[in-house]
This record gives C-alpha cells, structure tokens and sequence, in this order.
C-alpha cells in the first residue's frame, strides 16, 4: 500500500507521526503490522467487564435456529464464530427493509424503555467493509445513526485514511458499512450486559448476511468477542486475521478508546493495514 498526500494527511489527523521515504531511491517503509499477537494489556477493561464474556459465548451459542456455519480458521483464541439467533428476534429470513423495521420496532430487552430511537446501521448496502462497533452513545441516539459523535469523527478519519467512506452510493469497494452490536444505548453509556448482547446479535447477524462485506473489522472488544464467540482479551485478538465463514475479520481498538489513549493510534493504523492488505490479498 503506498500512501498519497491525502492519506498522509489523515495519518497526522489521527495524531501518528510518520516516518516517510525519501524521494532518493530507498527501501520502502513498510505499513504493514507484524501478524503475530500484541503481548500488550488490553483495553477498556471497564469496571463491569469481568466474567462477561463468559457468560455471552456459551448464551450466544446455545440459541435459535442454524444458520450457516461460520469458523474462524487462523485464530487459536476464537470458537466456531456464529452469531444465532435468540428467540426474541427472528430475523434470519428478513430483507433490509423489514430487517430495519424488525430492529425500530424491538422490544426484546430493556434497553428499548431508555432508548430515544434505535441506531440501525449506516452505508452502501453492497459496501465491501463492514465496520462493527459497541453500541450507540448519547448522540447516537439522538440522530439514530452510528458513530456521529467524537469517536465517529475519528473513525471516518480512520476509513479515510483507508480511501473509505460511509458513504450509501458509489464503488461498494471504497465503501464501508458501519453497525454495532448494540441497536440501542445503554443508559449512561454502561458496558452492554450478556442478556442485551444475545437479544441483539440475530439483527447484527442478518446484516452479514445481506451485505456479505468481504472483510469486517470489529472495533473494540464487546464487537470483536461477539463476532468471535470467545471472552479472549482484546490485546489478544488483534493482529491476526480471524475468519467468520470464510470471510476475514480484523480486530482493532474502539475510537472511544483511542481518543483516551492516543498513544495507541499507531497500532489501530498497524490493525487497519493488516485489514486492507488481507483484503487486498483476496481473490475477486
Ligand atoms: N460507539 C460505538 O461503539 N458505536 C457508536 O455508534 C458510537 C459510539
């Protein structure tokens, strides 16, 4: 991957000094991260984090009816990486539309009494990305579209640095969807509890399988021990290229939690090149 002006701009906008070639011939730097896992603590421990992704795996996996088998292949830490359907949201056969109105109209926990409107997805329903974060925040909630608010600042920063955009036309390949695993805040922005999490996944799972998004990067340890079934921390997960049914899933640190932890950005950047150079690496 080589970088053009924009994208080095962008680089600086998300706080990473650069070291760039000079224009004399010399070896390229390269972006690309080393694959094996980051040995470093992991983040946004939260202080209701322990124990919950215990509880989410085996209540994920004990869920609705089949669908398609989905395994990761590359990680040592992630179980068979299905997300099934709970008994409250029945929403495997669903078209985007009704698939929309089945996530407006969800009454399945208890997020739906706090919730100003629900934050359904946002994108190019073809886009080759599929961005999955945590769970709306205040503004979120307010607009009803994912990652309007600081960290979504920073992230479109991040797909632009990438030529992506959230953009809903144009090529699908520059295009990136953007979801949560969470269609609904949790009041005061509290970690999502294991009940909410199982009630929303069959809505994250439909998404998938409509958009069939080449590759997925699960921001933040509640979209990626989700997506992967497992309660591995973060700092494990990233740095490899985990697979969802084939399909390749990358995982990187939550904006919210690079924006308390800028120090942190270069190895997003290393997460996101390892994405788009797995990407890149697909066959048509
Ligand atoms: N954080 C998330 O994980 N998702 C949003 O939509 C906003 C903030």
């Amino acid at each position: 991957m080589s970088w053009n002006d924009r994208q080095v701009q962008m680089l600086r906008a998300m706080g990473l000094r650069l070291w760039l070639p000079s224009p004399e011939p010399s070896p390229e730097p390269s972006p690309e991260p080393a694959l094996a896992p980051s040995s470093h603590p992991e983040p946004e421990p939260g202080p209701d984090a322990p124990g919950r992704g215990e509880a989410l795996a085996p209540a994920l996996a004990a869920r609705g009816r089949p669908v398609p088998p989905t395994r990761p292949t590359t990680a040592p830490v992630a179980a068979p990486t299905v997300l099934q359907p709970a008994a409250a949201a029945d929403a495997g056969a669903l078209d985007w539309t009704a698939l929309r109105q089945a996530v407006a109209g969800c009454r399945a926990c208890g997020l739906c009494e706090s919730r100003t409107q629900t934050v359904f997805g946002t994108g190019h329903l073809q886009a080759h990305w599929l961005i999955v974060g945590e769970a709306p925040g205040a503004e979120e909630d307010k607009r009803g579209e994912p990652f309007v608010g600081a960290s979504g600042q920073l992230l479109d920063t991040m797909l632009q640095t990438l030529g992506l955009s959230r953009d809903a036309d144009g090529d699908p390949a520059k295009r990136a969807y953007i979801a949560n695993t969470l269609k609904c805040r949790p009041p005061s922005n509290r970690n999502p509890l294991p009940a909410e999490l199982q009630q929303c996944a069959p809505f994250l799972q439909r998404q998938i399988e409509l958009l069939q998004p080449r590759i997925i990067l699960a921001m933040g340890r509640y979209a990626a021990q989700a997506l992967l079934r497992t309660d591995a921390p973060l700092g494990q997960l990233r740095g490899q290229v985990h697979r969802m049914g084939g399909r390749p899933v990358v995982v990187t640190y939550h904006p919210s939690y690079l924006l308390r932890s800028p120090g942190e950005k270069a190895k997003a950047w290393a997460d996101l090149c390892l994405a788009a150079s797995t990407l890149e690496a697909l066959p048509p």
